[in-house]
């Protein structure tokens, strides 16, 4: 793990500026249901499907939770952003056929939220912050939401234990099995999580966004070491 959080944040930016030609094919190997995993956000979103609903999706890089978004909500205005622009040009061809989507290449957590988004949404991007920052970003998240808005995050995670762990990792091993080699596991995507990825334990992110005042916090899909969980403001 790199010393300061800028030098992680440079590795996963180049990571996935090498990454964004293939990323589409990789991430349903490495992500146990991916599909159903992504889908339960907007699925998640409390609103009519015709309302004009205001996004943000953190971390976008190819586009595929806001394109589960605006099959759902296709009047919803998207703001899609991310550290590597090549995930973004991937994202702006694959939503072209949509309207009312904004793209914004940066640090998320620098990025100037107004105080209305009816949704805030985020897929594997938020644990490759540390938990402290973790902490203080689901505030900013808190407060770029309307009252009633949502903040929902899909995301690699801990159990409460070791022995769970010890499973979670044997499962998700099994499950990467399906399509990759023992020895390219182990060599390249088992280290790759090792050095850049920093997943907090589920039951206390739900803790801390209780404690940030988020009301009806849950999980809402889970599948061993991957969760999707977040709340209502
Ligand atoms: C594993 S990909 C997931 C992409 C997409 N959300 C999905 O689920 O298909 C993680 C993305 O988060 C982006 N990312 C990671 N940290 C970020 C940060 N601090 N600010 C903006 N984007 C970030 C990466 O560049 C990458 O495109």
């Amino acid at each position: 793990m790199p010393e300061k959080d800028e030098d992680l944040t440079e590795i996963v930016k180049k990571h996935f500026q090498d990454e964004a030609a293939e990323f589409d094919k990789i991430i349903h190997c490495l992500v146990p249901f991916y599909n159903n995993m992504i889908g339960s956000i907007a699925y998640a979103i409390p609103f009519n499907n015709s309302m004009h609903i205001k996004v943000a999706d953190l971390g976008c890089g190819t586009g595929n939770v806001s394109k589960n978004i605006k099959e759902r909500f296709p009047n919803a205005k998207i703001v899609c952003i991310d550290l590597a622009e090549k995930m973004i040009e991937m994202a702006e061809i694959k939503l072209s056929e949509y309207g009312n989507i904004t793209y914004h290449v940066g640090d998320f957590r620098d990025f100037k939220f107004d105080e209305d988004f009816d949704a805030v949404v985020s897929s594997l991007a938020l644990h490759h912050l540390t938990n402290e920052n973790k902490k203080r970003f689901y505030l900013q998240i808190y407060h770029a939401l309307r009252p009633g808005g949502v903040f929902y995050n899909a995301d690699s995670v801990l159990g409460a234990s070791d022995r769970l762990n010890d499973i979670y990792m044997e499962k998700w091993k099994e499950y990467m099995n399906r399509n990759i080699s023992m020895g390219k596991i182990e060599s390249k995507w088992l280290p790759k999580h090792e050095e850049e990825d920093i997943p907090a334990k589920l039951v206390d992110q739900l803790d801390w966004l209780r404690d940030i005042g988020f009301r009806d916090v849950d999980v809402i899909w889970k599948y061993y070491n991957f969760a999707v969980y977040g709340g209502l403001k």
